[in-house]
Formats: C-alpha cells, sequence, structure tokens
C-alpha cells in the first residue's frame, strides 16, 4: 500500500493508500463521522463509517482532538461535493500525536490573537492558500529570469553603508563597528551585471520604517533584477513583462488556492494584458491636484494619492520620471530636465500600492560622486561602487518587486501581514 500525499489523490481513485496528517476539524452523527484531514499539501474529507470501523475504532474517531496528528488508511473516492473532488474511506486510523485544547478553534479570532499564535495559524486553509500562491510567485519569478539568461546572485544582508537613504536603517554592532541591514541589494546587484550581464537578487531586506501601514513590513523580500546595456525602456518592458507572467503563472498553477481566497480570476487576467499605461510624474500631480488633493510638485505620494491614480487604471500603471529630490542618489538625470530622474513606479490597481520601484543609473563617475555627496552620504564609504564607474562603466538599469506587497494584491489580502510566513511590523517581533 502507498503513502501518498493528500493533493496526489487524484491518481489512486478506487485505491487503498495510507495518508499521514492532522485532523483540521470534525462532525460526526451517530454512524458516520467526517474528519477535515490536511497534510500540509492539501485538505480533504475522511469518512469514518461506524458499521465499517466497529463501536472503539469509531468511537476513538469522534472523540480525536482538533490537530491530533493521525496515520489513516483508506480508499480514494471521488467526492463531486467538494471543491477538492476527492475524500478518503478510512479503514483503518492511528495517532501519532495529540494535540491537546488547540488554541486556534474553528471560531472567529481576533487579529492580535491570530498573530500571536502565527506558527499555527500558518495550518489554517486561507493561510496554506496565501503561502502556496507565495511559493509559486517565488518559482515563477526563477523560472523567468532562468529563461532569459539572468544569473541568480546573492548581495549580503550586512552591509558597511546605506543603500537607499539614511533615515529608515536598522543599526547592528558589528564588533564594535556599525553596520547595517541591507535596505536593498540593487548596489551589489550592478557589481554583479558589470560581471554577468544581467542578475537578480532574491533576498529580504529591511527598513526601519515606523509606519504603521497595511502595505509596510520592517522586514520584507525585494526581488532585484539589473541588467547591463539596458535603459530605462528596455527595463520598463521587462517589468511589465514579468509581471504579466507572475500572474499568468499563478492563474495556471494556483487553481485550489484562488477558490479558497475567492479571488476573481477575470480581474487577475486583465493584469496580463500588455502593455501597462504609462504617466509622468507631472501627470499624477495634475490629475490629483484637480481633484483637490493637497499637492504640490516635488512631494512624495502617500497611500490616498497612488490609490487615486490606480483607480484612473484598469491594470498596474507606471508613474514616470519623479523629482530627484524625492528619489535615490544613483538614479540617473532625465536627459531633457535637471529636476527629475528616469525612474519609475510601478503602482497596482485596488489599492495596493507601489509594487515595483525601478530606475535607469547613473553611469558617469563625477556625476555620481556628487550624487552621493549632495544626498549627504561619506564618497569614501562607496569608493567601491564608484569602482563600477571607474572601470568599463555602461549604461544599465533595474527595479525592485516587492514579493510580500505583490502576494497581497494577488491574494487580494488585505493586509500585508498575511503575505509572509512570519511577518517583522513596527510593534511585532513575536513568534
Ligand atoms: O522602491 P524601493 O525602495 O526600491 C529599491 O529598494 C530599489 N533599490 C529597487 C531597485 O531598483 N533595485 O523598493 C522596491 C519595492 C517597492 O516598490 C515595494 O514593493 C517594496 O519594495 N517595499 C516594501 N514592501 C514592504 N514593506 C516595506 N517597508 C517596503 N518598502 C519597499
Ligand atoms: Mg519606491
Amino acid at each position: 500500500m502507498e503513502y501518498i500525499r493528500i493533493i496526489d489523490s487524484k491518481d489512486y481513485v478506487e485505491q487503498k493508500v495510507q495518508i499521514k496528517g492532522w485532523v483540521a476539524n470534525k462532525r460526526s452523527s451517530g454512524k458516520i463521522a467526517f474528519l477535515q484531514l490536511r497534510d500540509g499539501s492539501a485538505y480533504f474529507q475522511g469518512v469514518a463509517l461506524k458499521s465499517q470501523l466497529g463501536e472503539a475504532l469509531f468511537d476513538a474517531i469522534t472523540h480525536l482532538n482538533q490537530e491530533t496528528a493521525v496515520e489513516v488508511v483508506g480508499t480514494i473516492q471521488e467526492d463531486g461535493r467538494s471543491k477538492f473532488g476527492y475524500e478518503i474511506h478510512i479503514e483503518d486510523l492511528k495517532v501519532l500525536g495529540d494535540s491537546v485544547d488547540y488554541p486556534i478553534t474553528p471560531k472567529a479570532h481576533g487579529t492580535d490573537f491570530l498573530m500571536d499564535h502565527r506558527h499555527l495559524w500558518l495550518r489554517s486553509s486561507k493561510q496554506h492558500a496565501i503561502m502556496q500562491i507565495r511559493n509559486e510567485i517565488i518559482h515563477a519569478t526563477f523560472e523567468f529570469f532562468y529563461e532569459r539568461g539572468f544569473v541568480k546572485i546573492d548581495a549580503p544582508i550586512l552591509t558597511g553603508v546605506a543603500g537607499e537613504n539614511t533615515t529608515d536603517l536598522f543599526e547592528v554592532d558589528y564588533f564594535g563597528d556599525n553596520a547595517y541591514l541591507g535596505q536593498t541589494g540593487q548596489l551589489y546587484a550592478e557589481a554583479g551585471a558589470m560581471a554577468f550581464g544581467k542578475v537578480f537578487t532574491y533576498g529580504p531586506t529591511f527598513r526601519a520604517e515606523k509606519s504603521k501601514t497595511r502595505r509596510h513590513l520592517t522586514e520584507f523580500w525585494m526581488i532585484e533584477p539589473e541588467i547591463a546595456f539596458c535603459d530605462h525602456e528596455d527595463s520598463l518592458k521587462l517589468q511589465e513583462e514579468y509581471v504579466a507572467y507572475l500572474i499568468q503563472h499563478v492563474l495556471d498553477h494556483c487553481d485550489y488556492a484562488l477558490d479558497v481566497l475567492g479571488r476573481d480570476r477575470e480581474v487577475l487576467k486583465r493584469y496580463t494584458q500588455l502593455p501597462f499605461p504609462r504617466i509622468t510624474y507631472d501627470e499624477a500631480i495634475e490629475m490629483l491636484q484637480k481633484a483637490d488633493f493637497d499637492v504640490e510638485w516635488g512631494a512624495d505620494f502617500g497611500s490616498p494619492e497612488e490609490t487615486y491614480i490606480a483607480e484612473h487604471f484598469e491594470k498596474p500603471v507606471f508613474i514616470m520620471n519623479y523629482p530627484k529630490a524625492i528619489k535615490a542618489f544613483y538614479m540617473k538625470d532625465h536627459p531633457d530636465r535637471d529636476d527629475v530622474v528616469l525612474c519609475a513606479d510601478l503602482i497596482a490597481p485596488e489599492g495596493y500600492g507601489e509594487i515595483i520601484g525601478g530606475s535607469e543609473r547613473e553611469t558617469d563617475y563625477d556625476i555620481l560622486r556628487e550624487k552621493i555627496i549632495n544626498f549627504g552620504l561619506n564618497p569614501d564609504d562607496y569608493d567601491w561602487y564608484l569602482d563600477l564607474r571607474r572601470y568599463g562603466s555602461v549604461p544599465h538599469s533595474g527595479f525592485g518587486l516587492g514579493l510580500d506587497r505583490f502576494v497581497t494584491w494577488v491574494t487580494g489580502n488585505k493586509h500585508i501581514r498575511e503575505s509572509i510566513p512570519f511577518p517583522r511590523l513596527l510593534n511585532r517581533l513575536y513568534p
């Protein structure tokens, strides 16, 4: 008899198999009991009949506690009434590990309670669905870049300098010196692009942002491609192609998870249609001012502004060419203007905000050095980065996609905290 995972049930219809998992829920009447079983791969129903199992085993089954670990032997049957489509008719059951007073019961719990029990909450079906989608997006990312000849390079997490700005750095003591948790892998990705042509990093990044919003984590995961001989225009095309690819991958591989989450596939399909609309920062300001937003040219956008702009488009929208003063030091000046840079933020629809930030990078040694100084940074600290402009500097561009925000958007979830297994927030470091 084969030990199988629930997800593979379709290949074992009418066959006797063994399942190992946990009892997520149960209900029973005098003669029949239904166990909601999960094994990490999926959830399905186990049916136990008193007439078949005998009094003692049936009685034990009706008394199983929630989250008891069990080994089940039975026959897989089609089950037209469930979304999953299969169930197991139990012939034998053995308890592997009891579970007494499992804290998360089928009744509704508050978010703080659930977050305090995040290590257990991950077992529930909605969280399971979100993490499956997250996993598929990570998988599709590696596939997308691998197919296009990119090399995955690993940026360090401990860094000596700020990668983005100096306002939200996590400082750590590094044997008596100051080090910071990386805000971005980008500067190292640029070194990688000069070594391998096309690279991407994927790793955790850190921002000591004191913002308590549904879009911000203090530790989040970012995918940062960096491409040599690539201008801003080419980068925008790659960005939209990548986003459409990820959405299509989720549509193709996450059917069950999308059902659990109730995410509208027609809406997601719209986001696979290219190209995405583009507007300039100047146009965005004009739109906002016409709608009586209190914003002047030069201001950065917050969530209400981004949401308002996004509402005018059916798909994600690029906002291009932001003022130099509100963007990072490494961005290249617009060729025709000295007040804006060659950059874009990709704003997701439905109020999810910025999912990608990207730009063409400054390639000239002297200009870049001056930009570093103008941003109040010490150019000596960036000497290695400036080397990239000393030795064979070429046009290059890149961008960063915030994985957790992207997952929040695709799953149609309200808050970013459910898009990452163990969220780190302003007021949360537990569990
Ligand atoms: O716009 P950001 O700050 O860009 C960079 O870090 C560049 N170095 C990227 C690059 O060009 N290689 O961040 C990129 C994305 C944002 O669009 C957003 O999706 C996400 O990272 N992000 C956050 N996600 C969750 N919590 C936070 N605190 C985030 N800050 C940024
Ligand atoms: Mg940004």
